[in-house]
């Protein structure tokens, strides 16, 4: 290396020390001649000065000045130079290297910037330019100190779990991305096969199959920090290209893998942080989940529980709960207590009114406490002893205002879930730098598809189930591991037995013909002897996002798609060429073409 240190690197002790520093000019002023310069590398920024009157004598001044001249913002330069105090009054308490500077004595130009398009000093208050501008000129913004930050937390983190799972006997192996289309899960990115024109690969969603026929290969314990490839719809926590710490274990049970995903996040906490990780994380069953928090993956950093008030509030004479209730639909309330029902104002509830539409519900009927009894417009409907019982129930003390949310089971959970997400939000309830992870268990294996009414996963068709198949609400081995709010990851057992895996593809409408032309190979693996297997994936993208508190995952990764699955620092996807196009014996037309022709 040229350079004798970073930019991060030189403290008073440094003083009188020649050195030589390569970086980029992040900051540069003109003081009558003389030029401070902030150079900036990954590792922090150092002050270095140009002074024309304060030169060696075999310095060569003319030429050196030439040089500084061509030093524009953000231009990649070295300097040589001497470390000196700064003159007092003058050092920055904030920067590491603030009480030195370097007394430049010669300098080179590696490589010239133009006027960048964006900012990169520290954005204070949080002034970004917009992200697509950030996206373009990705490189420029990942010399921003929070990217780089967040990158470094990232591999750190990596290596932290993967220096775990191989002291574990865990074998890090590489599984294919060009993979063959089924028909579960998100929809496929699609690549055209060259030598067998007309046929397909598909990107891998996830190593899942290859994972389980790794196990069935006697591999025993395998992990990956595998790229998965859905085209979904891009939102804060999801990209089309993804990454997840992946993992599967033989002869386990689901405690096992629980564990090792514990001692994993533990060890990596450890490392980290310093800090002990609190473990083993706190178990909340599906069915507690929906009823007490309106979530599968229920925010536990504060109150606000949902009640289940069905019993109660449907013996009320009132028109709109009554009917709901005799279609199967439920009531759930939620207390909020009179120091924080305070500074909910009736403009205020009828924000949540409107709120509670847009998450879905019909809305929602509010009471406030007072003098021991409810108060609202729809009060009149409620007989004293439904009022009595509704205080009771929920322990109503005066002060206290109560929304209640009526209608069909899974959407008023989900729809109350939000509202009190709302809540929290506005009441400041969500205390900072707190992590309550937990794993939800006991989910259903099957689940009904809201918009077609067919029998889906919950999961996916690999989870073995843990009551008899043809059960109403049939139990699945899987698992979430959940973290303030979010999913992080999901595991399960898996089925190891083909036939058991026939009658799972059979109730989910997969005929026996397309489930041998789909799966077959897959369903063969597991008529060798296949273990008793099972293994769990963490969005390594969103577990990064929470740590280093990024509202999108977008912030975690350094060449991410925007919104609209674009890559703006490549411009793609992008048009290819015909003759690629050709090679491949794929045309491309436009429909409007299409037409013409027929
Ligand atoms: P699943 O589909 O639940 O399970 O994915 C596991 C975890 O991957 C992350 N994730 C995503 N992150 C960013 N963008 C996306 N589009 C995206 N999709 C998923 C989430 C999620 O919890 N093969 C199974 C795992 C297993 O059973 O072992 C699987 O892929 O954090």
């Amino acid at each position: 290396m040229i350079r004798t240190h970073t930019c991060g690197e030189l403290r008073t002790s440094d003083t009188g020390a020649k050195v030589c520093l390569q970086g980029w000019v992040r900051f540069s002023r003109d003081h009558g001649g003389v030029a401070f310069i902030d150079l900036a590398d990954r590792y922090g920024i150092t002050q270095v000065v140009f002074d024309p009157e304060d030169l060696p004598k075999d310095a060569d001044a003319g030429n050196l000045a030439e040089t500084m001249r061509t030093f524009t913002r953000e231009s990649a330069v070295s300097i040589r130079g001497t470390v000196r105090s700064r003159v007092a009054g003058t050092e920055d308490e904030r920067n590491p290297t603030g009480s030195v500077e370097v007394l430049i004595t010669s300098a080179e130009l590696l490589g010239r910037s133009g006027v960048p398009p964006l900012e990169i000093g520290d954005q204070k208050e949080g002034v970004l330019p917009s992200e697509d501008i950030r996206m373009k000129y990705r490189y420029l913004d990942l010399r921003r100190t929070e990217m780089i930050r967040t990158l470094e937390f990232r591999s750190r983190f990596v290596h932290m779990a993967r220096q775990y799972l191989e002291s574990q006997g865990f074998l890090e192996i590489e599984t294919p991305i060009l993979g063959r289309s089924t028909p579960e899960g998100a929809r496929d990115y699609i690549v055209p096969s060259r030598v067998h024109p007309g046929t397909f690969y598909a990107l891998a969603q996830s190593p899942q199959l290859f994972k389980q026929m790794l196990m069935v290969g006697g591999l025993d314990r395998y992990y990956q920090v595998a790229r998965c490839f859905r085209d979904e719809d891009s939102r804060k926590d999801r990209q089309p290209e993804f990454t997840q710490l992946d993992m599967e274990m033989s002869f386990v049970e689901e405690k096992d893998i629980q564990d090792t995903i514990e001692g994993m996040l533990a060890h990596a906490w450890e490392g980290i942080y310093g800090k002990k990780l609190q473990t083993p994380f706190r178990r909340i069953s599906y069915k507690e989940a929906m009823w007490s928090y309106g979530s599968d993956k229920p925010d536990l950093r504060f109150g606000l529980k949902l009640n289940d008030v069905t019993d109660v509030a449907g013996k009320a004479d009132y028109e709109i709960f009554r009917r709901i209730i005799s279609k199967g639909g439920i009531i759930l309330g939620i207390r909020i207590e009179s120091a924080l029902a305070e500074k909910i104002g009736r403009n205020e509830v009828d924000r949540y009114i409107e709120y509670a539409k847009k998450a879905g519900l019909g809305g929602l009927t509010w009471m406030r406490a007072k003098d021991g009894t409810l108060e609202s417009n729809i009060v009149k409907y409620f007989s004293p002893e439904v009022i009595s019982s509704l205080i009771g129930k929920l322990a109503v003390k005066d002060g206290d205002l109560l929304f209640l949310f009526a209608g069909p089971e899974k959407a008023t959970q989900e729809g109350a879930g939000q509202v009190r997400l709302k809540l929290a939000e506005d009441l400041d309830l969500i205390p900072e730098g707190v992590f309550e992870f937990a794993w939800l268990v006991d989910c259903p294996l099957f689940e009904t598809d809201p918009v077609s009414g067919r029998l889906t996963t919950f999961h996916h068709p690999f989870v073995k189930p843990r009551s008899p198949l043809d059960e109403k609400d049939a139990k699945g081995s899987s698992f979430d591991l959940v973290l303030n709010g979010t999913e992080l990851g999901s595991g399960s057992l898996r089925i190891n037995d083909p036939e058991l895996q026939r009658s799972v593809f059979s109730m989910l409408g997969i005929s026996e013909e397309k489930a041998e032309e789909d799966f077959g190979f897959f369903l063969e693996a597991l008529g060798y002897g296949a273990p008793p297997h099972g293994g769990i994936a963490l969005g390594i993208d969103r577990l990064i996002a929470m740590l280093t508190g990024k509202d999108t995952i977008r912030d975690t990764i350094a060449f991410p798609k925007n919104k609209r699955a674009q890559s703006l620092f490549d411009d793609s996807p992008a048009k290819v060429d015909d003759e690629k196009l050709e090679e491949l014996q794929i045309m491309s037309i436009a429909i409007g073409d299409l037409e013409d022709l027929e």
